[in-house]
């Protein structure tokens, strides 16, 4: 499987720009630009509590962004998520969302609603048109569970499905509304690593299929392995965007990781805290430094004390003597009994 891109003459499928969410004095996502063409798989990577999910909100129009637009091929979407579902952008949960008491089956027609036509009267009446309809969202969900390798289990319940299984309905649920556009938050956390290797085989089919692929991971070697792009995201901002292999060489994006500030860290005090209890521990590693060689000095001295009363037996003693003795001896005795004296 090949991911070339010809990112100068590929559509643009999403376009957020400047987008910017503000929850009371913290700003999750700050003026935040990112495209996706199509034939993409584009990566969103960042720490935790980088704003990545909170971006994906206001994608979808669960949160009405504080500044920015969102636009769908070359339309500014309203920021209501069944809008931003029938003109072509669906979704997986971070947290997943399934109706739990719903068969696997039930599921997958639920995603696929928006493309139905028949209105509530057709429904009630169970028309004819209302059963043909009915019949090919079921075929068509049904190719779905297929191509997800969940068919022999349409008409369990999605709460009897083991984890990996709960994500990959997700998956087909979030196909059945026929996207142009699929935006995944971590697809394979929980995942063994079969799984995983699965996933992403499943994401570069969903590629092939002709759908734009925007996906959340922690998973380096994953998103490495899939993505053309990979934008990196720390305290809400565009840190970094570029191919997989000049993102994962960034020292900022490795630094983000292992959480160390970086120019125009909003969060240096936490980092000088840090600091101040890491000199704090050198200085204790300091102190028993000086108790050890104290120690140490103690027992040279008993040991040539004891040398010069019995220098025949220098020998012998030179083994077992050095830690045994002096060390043990004191500290047995006042953590056990010292207090109970
Ligand atoms: N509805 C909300 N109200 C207030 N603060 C929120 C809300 N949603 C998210 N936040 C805050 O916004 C910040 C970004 O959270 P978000 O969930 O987007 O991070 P994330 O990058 O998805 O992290 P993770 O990798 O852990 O999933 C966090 O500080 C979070 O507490
Ligand atoms: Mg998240």
């Amino acid at each position: 499987m090949t991911t070339t891109t010809d990112t100068t003459t590929a559509t643009t499928v999403l376009e957020a720009s400047g987008v910017t969410m503000r929850f009371g004095g913290l700003t999750a996502v700050k003026g935040v630009d990112l495209k996706v063409n199509a034939g993409e798989i584009v990566g969103l990577i960042g720490p935790n509590g980088a704003g990545k999910t909170t971006f994906f909100n206001c994608l979808t129009g669960l949160y009405v962004p504080t500044e920015g637009t969102v636009s769908y091929k070359g339309t500014v979407l309203p920021p209501k998520p069944h809008l931003v579902t029938s003109a072509g952008i669906a979704r997986t949960f971070q947290n997943i969302r399934l109706f739990h008491n719903m068969t696997v089956l039930e599921n997958v027609l639920v995603g696929r609603h928006t493309r139905t036509k028949e209105g509530l009267w057709s429904a009630l009446l169970r028309g004819p048109g209302f059963k043909k309809a009915e019949a090919a969202s079921e075929a068509r969900a049904m190719e779905l569970l297929e191509f997800i390798g969940l068919e022999k289990k349409a008409q369990h319940l999605a709460k009897n499905l083991p984890y990996g299984e709960q994500r990959k309905l997700e998956i087909a649920r979030a196909l059945a509304s026929d996207p142009g556009l699929i935006l995944l938050d971590e697809p394979t956390a929980g995942m063994n690593p079969q799984e995983t290797r699965a996933a992403e085989e499943l994401i570069f089919a969903i590629r092939d299929m002709g759908i734009a692929v925007l996906v959340i991971e922690h998973d380096m070697r994953f998103i490495f392995n899939l993505c053309d792009r990979v934008a990196c995201l720390v305290q809400g901002e565009k840190l970094i965007e570029g191919t997989a292999a000049e993102v994962q060489g960034d020292e900022r994006v490795v630094a983000a990781y292992l959480g160390e500030p970086f120019e125009g860290d909003p969060s240096a005090a936490p980092a000088a805290e840090v600091a101040e209890v890491e000199a704090a521990e050198v200085e204790a590693a300091e102190v028993a430094e000086v108790e050890a060689a104290e120690v140490e000095a103690a027992e040279e001295h008993a040991e040539a004390e004891a040398e010069a009363e019995a220098p025949a037996e220098a020998d012998a003693d030179a083994e077992p003597e050095p830690d045994a003795e002096p060390a043990a001896a004191p500290d047995s005795t006042t953590s056990t009994d010292g207090e109970a004296k």
